[in-house]
């Protein structure tokens, strides 16, 4: 089924985005894709817009991935708006829409995983997070909407650090054609990250999601001098003060996860995952390479 929204054309069922992709394979145009989960925020809006300004055919997919949650109530309460996403959407110049039925994407017999080893067992893959899982069923609908969509770049946000690694490592060992590009993370004017996920906290919980940044900031400031641990610390008491206790927070390379202690080290960051208000946030500041300065927020 087709339905227009504006400019933009809405396609629910693969048979329907293959014809339009071998179409344009047609012409010279170069295909940009940016891959969500819907409930679009500014975040997406500059993935968008980056397609928009490097691609001359902008997709976006919307589909609530069953195999990356391991929570049937996550599943379930995950938050969705269509109607929303596709004026988003059409603001942001988008030219198709894909938005698949799970039985579509994965009809019945569907069998393969993909999975990269290594760098899911850190950070959100560890046991004591999301575990591997999570990434597996990431990368298996990449992979699979790669394979569909066929772009020339795929575009995903910086905030979600450990995904952009691990697909762009996916991408690198499956010698997929497309290029992942990634972009830096959106913030709120009070530096709290843009997420779907923000819209599940509640005002109060809101207002103390800002310790999330603040801590990010101050572990960023003290590792910079004093290296990667004492960041660390100084990032923890943050969190600790407002009374909270990260699941993780971490120095690790920005490529390949590996932990940094030295600050002079390869590109790198801090990353955080931490329950505010019953809402798992998380976050990083990057820290550009031998130059022991941030890469910005
Ligand atoms: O980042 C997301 O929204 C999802 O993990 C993605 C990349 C769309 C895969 O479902």
């Amino acid at each position: 089924m087709t339905t227009g929204s504006g400019t933009v054309q809405v396609v629910r069922s693969v048979a329907e985005l293959e014809g339009i992709r071998e179409e344009l394979r047609g012409t010279e145009r170069t295909v940009g894709f940016v891959p969500t989960m819907g409930f679009l925020h500014d975040g997406h809006a500059s993935l968008l817009a980056a397609a928009r300004a490097q691609c001359d055919f902008v997709v976006l997919s919307i589909f609530v991935n069953p195999k990356q949650f391991n929570q049937a109530s996550d599943l379930e309460g995950y938050p969705r708006d269509e109607e929303r996403d596709l004026g988003i959407a059409a603001e942001q110049g988008v030219d198709l829409v894909f938005s698949p039925e799970a039985d579509d994407l994965y009809p019945e017999g569907f069998a393969t995983s993909v999975e990269v080893r290594g760098l899911t067992d850190v950070l959100c893959g560890s046991e004591d997070s999301r575990g591997a899982g999570h990434f597996r069923g990431v990368t298996t609908v990449v992979a699979l909407l790669l394979n569909l969509v066929d772009p020339d770049v795929a575009y995903f946000g910086q905030k979600d650090a450990q995904q952009a690694a691990v697909i762009g490592r996916m991408v690198r060992d499956l010698a997929f054609r497309t290029r992942v590009a990634v972009v830096p993370t959106v913030r709120e004017p009070d530096g709290l990250a843009m997420s779907s996920r923000n819209a599940r906290l509640s005002e109060a919980g809101r207002q103390t999601a800002v310790v999330v940044p603040r801590a990010l900031e101050r572990a960023r400031e003290v590792a910079l001098s004093e290296g990667p641990a004492a960041g660390i610390e100084a990032g923890r008491a943050v969190f600790r003060a407002e009374g909270l206790e990260p699941e993780y927070l971490e120095a690790r390379t920005l490529s390949g996860l590996r932990e940094v202690e030295e600050a002079s080290e390869d590109d790198w960051m801090l990353a955080v995952a931490v329950e505010v208000d019953g809402v798992r946030l998380i976050d990083n500041l990057p820290v550009e390479a031998g130059t022991g300065k941030g890469a910005g927020r």
